[in-house]
């Protein structure tokens, strides 16, 4: 393969097997967005039609998507920005397409930030129920003679104090930090291959108990029953963007892990897998969340309070209540912590290489611009942005809400249109014929949705969000 430029390579890590490349992509796109997002959107958005939606998306936009990301990256075997590069220049086409990569790793650093926040939260609540583990006792149900409204309002009171906020936050960054300045055998690998197989088996657990002692069926009959009536194009707009941000798309993150990816590895069918897992694991998020919180009689609507707000509650009738809590916020905290270092992985990647640092003081530079970016949003809590809250897209919206729309509704969409044409259209169709590792009807079908249906799907998404 003569395509990948010679002298920049060197140094170049690669993942020590295929397996652990599955592992890294898996722990990449399992993350909040499973857990915290795709229940809450499936329960704002009415159930069964965004779920049956959301589906539909994988396959037809998310999948092809994330194919010609990893496609790139593997090509390349460089940060994102430069693979691009490679490919066009392998492809004799203009290098300025680097640029739909720049601006994914601008993004990714963007979305990490606020991630962070999050990911702040989910160590209060793992606080939380520690603390009330060690009053309660083992057997006991969360929250022993609290008030309901008492346990809801432990996210607004956590809200309410900016230095928490923006402690926790700081917490949970620089753990993601320290992973990252690791590298990526002994630290990125490291996280996916320990982690994920841990966050699997709590994972399982916790379902299995939420299918016994909660609402199984009522669940199953929420997410499952199709109700056509509801799919409106607001629930379609929901569901795509959150295909993008489950499969961590649009932003440069898969490009970069895709460029750690050996010759040997076959793309189509890696994607494939990695697509799978992260539905699964969204699709069981959901039956394991809505029994429990059905059993307590909560309501499915309630949005991102969902996970923050009613599961506690439901928790505290639930047979080994603060103990089933802890063992789900440390689950969460290892799926979020697996997606945060790619999020971080992608801009440091690009520092590091571009600017010929130690991977370390890359890792300092990018974490501390998200570190501010985070205090900010998560100190400024709730306060409209001077100037950007007046355009109607950003209507009274604060920091962090400001960031994940940027992201969402520009960066993502645009990010992956660029990336389709790029792929289907620009690049040499022999150069990506070689590294996409399918054949026959598959492969005419992959390239045909490349070409036609995601950048034409996601266009409309773009402008319909945009404008509706
Ligand atoms: N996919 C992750 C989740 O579901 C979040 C994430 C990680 C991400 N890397 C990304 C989202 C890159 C967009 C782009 O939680």
């Amino acid at each position: 393969m003569a395509a990948a430029g010679s002298g920049a390579r060197a140094g170049h890590e690669n993942w020590s097997s295929r397996s652990a490349f599955i592992l890294a992509a898996v722990g990449s796109a399992v993350g909040l967005g499973n857990m915290w997002r795709f229940p809450a959107e499936a329960g704002e958005n009415g159930g069964g039609a965004f779920v049956l939606f959301y589906i539909f998306c994988v396959l037809l936009i998310g999948l092809p998507v994330l194919l010609s990301e990893v496609l790139i990256g593997r090509h390349g075997q460089a940060n994102a920005p430069e693979s691009v590069r490679r490919v066009a220049r392998d492809s004799k086409a203009s290098e300025g397409w680097s640029v739909l990569a720049s601006m994914g790793v601008f993004a990714a650093f963007l979305i990490l930030s606020f991630y962070c926040v999050v990911g702040g939260w989910v160590i209060y609540y793992i606080g939380v129920f520690a603390s009330d583990l060690f009053q309660t006792g083992l057997t006991g149900g969360a929250f022993e003679g609290r008030a309901a409204e008492d346990i809801e309002g432990l996210l607004p009171s956590l809200f309410g104090n900016g230095g928490l906020m923006v402690g926790l936050n700081l917490g949970f960054l620089a753990v993601t930090m320290f992973f990252v300045s690791r590298g990526v055998s002994s630290g990125i690998e490291w996280v996916a291959v320990y982690l994920m197989p841990l966050f699997f088996l709590l994972f399982l657990g916790i379902t299995i108990y939420g299918a016994f002692t909660g609402n199984f069926n009522e669940a199953v009959a929420y997410l499952f029953t199709f109700d056509f009536s509801k799919l409106t194009g607001e629930v379609m707009l929901a569901a795509v963007g959150q295909a993008f941000f489950s499969l961590s798309l649009g932003v440069a993150g898969m490009m970069t892990y895709g460029a750690y990816a050996n010759r040997e590895t076959n793309l189509g069918e890696t994607s494939g897998i990695i697509a799978s897992a992260d539905t699964g694991v969204a699709l069981l998020a959901g039956l394991a969340i809505f029994p429990i919180v059905f059993a307590a009689g909560l309501s499915a609507s309630i949005g991102p309070g969902l996970m923050f707000q009613s599961l506690p509650i439901a928790f505290q009738a639930m047979p080994f209540g603060s103990l089933i809590g802890l063992a789900f916020f440390i689950m969460v905290f290892f799926a979020a912590l697996t997606s945060s270092v790619s999020l971080l992985e992608a801009p440091t990647a690009w520092v590091f290489e571009k600017f010929k640092l130690a991977r370390p003081v890359a890792t300092i530079i990018v974490g501390t611009g998200a570190a501010v970016l985070g205090a900010l949003s998560g100190w400024f809590w709730g306060a409209p942005v001077p100037g950007v809250a007046s355009l109607a897209l950003f209507e009274g919206q604060d920091l962090f809400n400001v960031l994940d729309g940027v992201t969402a509704k520009l960066f993502m969409p645009i990010g992956a249109i660029l990336t389709c044409i790029f792929v289907g259209w620009i690049a040499d169709a022999r150069l990506i014929d070689k590294e996409n590792g399918l054949d026959g009807v598959l492969h005419q079908t992959w390239r045909a949705l490349v070409r036609y249906v995601c950048p034409i799907v996601l266009a409309v998404i773009l402008v319909v969000g945009l404008t509706g």
